[in-house]
């Protein structure tokens, strides 16, 4: 497995010029943010060694680096899920390339079904927690080079880009809910008695990714931040029918905001600061 990292990085770096500072996990929500990095440089997941292909509607695959906000970013265009059928170190592996890039910190986005009742559908929602309903990445011989055996998980979403992300909102004059987010298999939604049980156990929201690639960044020690777009309600006698159609148009109708709030942080973070 590192030495598959490993082969993928040195192949990525033979290939661009541009060392990232900061990864970017696109996905829905911030597919746009694509057309807002300067001077880009694209690599396909079919041609880099041992990266999964991406399957899934609305996503394609690619590594796409450039600037963003003043930093040298690499953002992942298209996300590898577990329903798919990939296993768990494929829906996580370009994490652990974008740490051999050397990244000092991970964006994520996401869309997701809001369970709290003060959430309305369009609502942007800053991750501050998770819980894991998925298998666990690291299950398996632990990579040494890559954390420890029991990585230390009180932290999993950093507390200075929350508050970055939060003065960024306030500025922008952008609205944000934050809340703890429940990752699950998928691929179906939730029944009703589903998303009362995941409110109940102290989720806010609930959706089918982020939280594998969330969980290897914190082994790796990369601090994370990421958003989700409530694109449906889970909300105990709210729960309506769900399409894929829907939270992908609920998703674009909200990216624009999302794109802001991230490149605004990017323009304000000094990633020293996040050590
Ligand atoms: N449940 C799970 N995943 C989702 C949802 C949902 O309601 N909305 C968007 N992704």
């Amino acid at each position: 497995m590192l030495k598959q990292i490993k082969e993928s990085a040195s192949f990525v770096k033979s290939k661009v010029s541009i060392a990232p500072e900061v990864g970017i996990i696109l996905g829905t929500g911030l597919g746009g943010l694509v057309q807002s990095i300067e001077s880009p440089q694209v690599l396909e997941y079919k041609d880099i060694p041992h990266f999964p292909l991406s399957t899934v509607e609305g996503h394609s695959g690619k590594l796409i680096f450039g600037t963003l906000g003043g930093k040298k970013v690499v953002a992942m265009q298209g996300r590898f899920h577990f329903y798919e059928g990939y296993n768990m170190q494929q829906v996580t592996f370009p994490v652990r390339v974008m740490k051999f890039l050397g990244i000092q910190c991970l964006f994520v986005s996401n869309a997701s079904g809001g369970m709290n009742p003060n959430f309305a559908v369009g609502d942007l929602m800053i991750i501050n927690d998770h819980i894991n309903c998925l298998p666990n990445p690291l299950i398996g011989k632990n990579i040494e080079e890559l954390g420890p055996r029991f990585p230390d998980m009180s932290e999993p979403y950093s507390k200075k880009l929350i508050a970055l992300g939060e003065s960024v909102g306030k500025k922008l004059g952008i609205p944000l809910q934050k809340g703890c987010y429940v990752g699950t298999t998928g691929p179906t939604f939730e029944t009703p008695r589903e998303y009362h049980y995941f409110h109940a156990i102290g989720g806010d929201a609930v959706g089918m990714s982020t939280v594998p690639e969330v969980i290897v960044a914190r082994h790796m020690s990369i601090p994370v931040f990421a958003m989700s777009i409530i694109t449906d309600l889970g909300v105990d006698g709210q729960v309506c029918t769900v399409s894929h159609e829907e939270v992908q148009a609920q998703g674009a109708k909200a990216e624009k905001k999302m794109t802001q709030i991230m490149t605004e942080m990017l323009q304000s973070l000094d990633t020293n600061e996040l050590k």
